[in-house]
């Protein structure tokens, strides 16, 4: 039971790194070229697929709240886990708000600012990138030594 959580994040953590190439696919597409349309289409999906995958990430991290206390009986939950449940809330929280930044790129009519908000927007993907990396590293010593003494 405690490798549910696990195996299903890892597959979400895969989806975030598609989100990603599908934003660097729009991006690559040549506008005045006849496959300009292409754009709107990976763009949508990028959307989609964010918005989708950030849904799951919190039933996931409910998930995983609910095998420690049941399964492995720790009651003290965030507490025993080497940082990992911090880490997976703070990772909800940065895809929750790239979700909003995304969506703001075109708002500034400047050409500046759309760059400047762009750039946020991919600065923070790395920045998830690495928190996640956190939450992996925490989850397998979770995995491999149990909860952390109190
Ligand atoms: C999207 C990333 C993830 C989030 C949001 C997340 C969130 C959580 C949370 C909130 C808990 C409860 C811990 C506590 O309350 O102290 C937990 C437990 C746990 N997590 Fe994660 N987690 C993520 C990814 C992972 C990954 C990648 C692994 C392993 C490679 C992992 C392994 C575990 C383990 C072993 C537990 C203990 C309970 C169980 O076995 O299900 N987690 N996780
Ligand atoms: C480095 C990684 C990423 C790249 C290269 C990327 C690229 C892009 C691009 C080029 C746009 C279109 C901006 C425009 O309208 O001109 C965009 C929008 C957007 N991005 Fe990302 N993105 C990345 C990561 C993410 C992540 C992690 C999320 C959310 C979890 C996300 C959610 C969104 C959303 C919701 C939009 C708005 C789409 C729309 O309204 O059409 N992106 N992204």
């Amino acid at each position: 039971m405690q490798y549910i959580h696990p195996l299903f994040m890892l597959v979400l953590l895969a989806a975030v790194i598609h989100i990603h190439r599908l934003g660097k696919q729009a991006l690559a597409v040549n506008l005045k070229s006849p496959e300009a349309d292409q754009q709107e289409f990976l763009l949508q999906q990028h959307k989609k697929l964010s918005t989708l995958i950030t849904a799951l990430v919190f039933v996931g991290l409910l998930g995983g709240v609910m095998v420690l206390v049941k399964f492995l009986q720790v009651q003290e939950i965030f507490l025993r886990s080497y940082g990992h449940g911090f880490a997976g809330a703070i990772l909800l929280g940065l895809l929750i708000a790239n979700i909003y930044v995304g969506q703001a790129i075109k708002k500034p009519r400047k050409q500046k600012a759309q760059d400047n908000v762009k750039s946020f927007h991919f600065y923070l993907f790395y920045f998830s990138l690495a928190v996640a990396l956190y939450s992996v590293i925490s989850g397998i010593v979770v995995l491999v030594k149990g909860p952390a003494s109190l």
